[in-house]
């Protein structure tokens, strides 16, 4: 017995076991479809109770002298290994992230949101159309108009004298001025009356609501306003018609029975002018007597609107014979009514579009 050949025979049996092996681990490798499966051929191979752990068992048989043989054709093998396997990872991830990329972003088999909830129309809006709505019923035409508008449509044909504190830069949004016209953010819905009636022949009757503006704000006011301004005209028009038309107003928004009150005012485009208060909502008996309340400050009613009989200079501006024809005109801010109906005591909780407050409606 040759005392070399049993190590010759060592390195041998390690070199047959590694071709043994062969190549399979790349077909192994190759067909291996998650990365999952990749790792279980692997571990087949160079895990610690893979096909190449076999192999090496046979090292401690080699003699020293060959074992830098034995140990380079393991290494060059597990190399093979290693590289086989690292390409096939590559692939595998690659391939796994395309399919991600190339997925519908979504996916139509969830559930819907439906934490979102529907939106509903803002509190000045829902409170706007309701007035609205009253006087549609009662036979007024709805009219819209714009928010920048000239001098003469706010102030001088509604018979505002030219020095009126109104008209003061103090007081209302200037506009820079176009071609010598004088122009504003409107200061009230007034500007309807001349508009509606330098267009249109009466009778009239005629609403209409929006946005105002006045250098205004405070816990109550707010430089952006909202207004319903009122009118009509026809022949024989009287006090008593305007009484009789708010009235059923008032009635319609707060209750068969509500009372209206008209206290003298003055405003430069009616003569009479007049402030219009309804019975207070919040203490109103139902015997028609008034405990008296923190918001009427005790007196029972609630200041309302202003009104009167439009003024003869202000059918002038218009072109409308003022010996033939009458009328009343009213106008209201829907922010305090919206405020009232809702118990809102900050004007400025209604624009600032929190959506924790706005749910509430
Ligand atoms: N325009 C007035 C204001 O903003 C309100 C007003 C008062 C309107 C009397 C009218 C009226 O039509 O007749 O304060």
């Amino acid at each position: 017995m040759s005392t070399t050949s049993a190590p010759e025979g060592a390195v041998q049996a390690i070199e047959e076991g590694l071709a043994r092996l062969g190549t399979s681990f790349r077909d192994a490798f190759a067909s291996a479809p998650t990365e999952q499966a990749l790792r279980l051929e692997y571990a087949k191979v160079l895990g610690k109770k893979g096909d190449l752990t076999a192999v090496l068992a046979l090292m401690r048989n080699v003699a020293p002298a060959e074992r830098p043989r034995a140990g380079a054709a393991v290494n060059a093998f597990r190399e093979q290994v290693e590289s086989a396997f690292a390409a096939r990872l590559h692939a595998i991830t690659r391939a796994v992230r395309d399919a991600e990329l190339n997925a519908r972003p979504y996916d139509l088999s969830l559930p819907g949101r439906t934490e979102l909830g529907r939106g509903h129309a803002h509190p000045i809006h829902q409170v706007r159309d309701e007035l609205l709505g009253i006087f549609r019923e009662l036979g007024f035409a709805i009219a819209e108009g714009p928010e920048v508008e000239l001098e003469e449509n706010n102030f001088t044909k509604l018979n505002f004298p030219p020095d009126h504190p109104a008209t003061d830069m103090q007081d209302s949004f200037w506009l820079a001025s176009a071609e010598g016209a004088r122009v504003l953010l409107r200061t009230h819905t007034s500007n309807m009356q001349v508009r509606e009636m330098s267009t249109h022949a009466p009778p009239l009757a005629v609403v209409s609501a929006g946005r105002v503006f006045r250098r205004d704000d405070d816990l109550t006011h707010s430089p952006m306003f909202h207004q319903i301004e009122g009118f009509l005209v026809d022949e024989g028009v009287s006090l008593a018609d305007l009484r009789g038309v708010l009235t059923a107003f008032v009635e319609r928004l707060y209750g068969p029975g509500t009372p209206v009150r008209f206290r003298p005012s003055f405003f430069p485009f009616v003569e009479p002018g007049v402030e219009v208060d309804v019975g207070c909502v919040f203490c109103r008996k139902a015997d028609g007597s008034y405990a008296g309340c923190r918001v009427c400050k005790q007196s029972g009613w609630l200041e309302v609107l202003g009104a009167g009989m439009i003024h003869p200079e202000v059918f002038r501006h218009c072109d409308i014979d003022s010996e033939k024809y009458t009328g009343f005109a009213f106008g209201m801010g829907i922010d305090r009514v919206a405020m009232l109906k809702y118990g809102v005591p900050n004007i400025r909780l209604m624009f600032e579009s929190d959506p924790r407050f706005l749910s509430q409606f």
